[in-house]
């Protein structure tokens, strides 16, 4: 039986990396096998291309380099290793999919959005997400957890640009309820994770 793909998506700082943490372990508690990973990232190459990617010295990498970066990185990733896994029956959990290209390179770089859901389209080779958490926080708010660590290329942009991304994963959310669903970021951690179990648990009754 084919396993299950949850991506994780929100803005910096939202929680994501903590709360994928959670829902792996609690998966196998229940005795499922579950592949961890993220985006950009993965497999070896993609890696290297998240080297590149988030390097903050090189500013002056152009959007249509981003966009095509972030495309490369995750057909390597969807290939190598996410459809293999969910074919041998593991679930996989991803921290951030292509709905983070939808947000930072099409609602925040304003790069035209059918042209990312071809190329999207073709560098996962078809695959979607079965569930997607979108962790909802504020600017203000991520920008006050983020003053504590050093930031990558794309955390130094502007409060402007990550009030797109912000609006850009919202918008996504409302045009598929059904996959997304949206959690307040500034919960409590064990709350928001409670909630990440239930509706996970929800999907997989309703699939058996
Ligand atoms: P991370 O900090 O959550 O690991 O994500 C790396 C950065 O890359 C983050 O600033 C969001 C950004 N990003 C994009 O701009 N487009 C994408 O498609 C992905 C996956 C990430």
């Amino acid at each position: 039986m084919r396993g299950l793909f949850i991506t994780f998506e929100g803005i910096e700082g939202c929680g994501k990396s903590t709360q994928v943490k959670l829902l792996a372990e609690w998966l196998r508690a229940t005795g499922r096998e579950v592949l961890l990973t993220r985006e950009p990232g993965g497999p070896v190459i993609s890696e290297e291309i998240r080297r590149v990617l988030l390097n903050p010295d090189t500013p002056e990498m152009l959007p249509e380099t981003e966009l095509l970066l972030y495309m490369a990185s995750r057909s390597q990733h969807t290939g190598e290793l996410i459809i293999p896994a969910l074919e041998s029956g593991q679930d996989v959990i991803s921290d951030r999919y292509y709905d983070s290209t939808i947000a930072y390179q099409g609602a925040a770089r304003n790069i035209d959005l059918e042209w990312i859901k071809r190329l999207t389209d073709y560098a996962t080779y078809s695959l979607k997400p079965d569930i997607t958490f979108l962790l909802d926080i504020s600017v203000e708010e991520s920008t006050r957890r983020l003053t504590e660590r050093c930031l990558d290329r794309i955390e130094k942009e502007k409060c402007d640009f990550h009030q797109k991304v912000r609006e850009g994963f919202l918008t996504l959310a409302n045009s598929e309820p059904e996959r997304f669903k949206v959690l307040d970021g500034t919960a409590p951690i064990d709350v928001i994770s409670i909630a990440i179990i239930n509706e996970t648990e929800k999907y997989m009754k309703r699939g058996l």
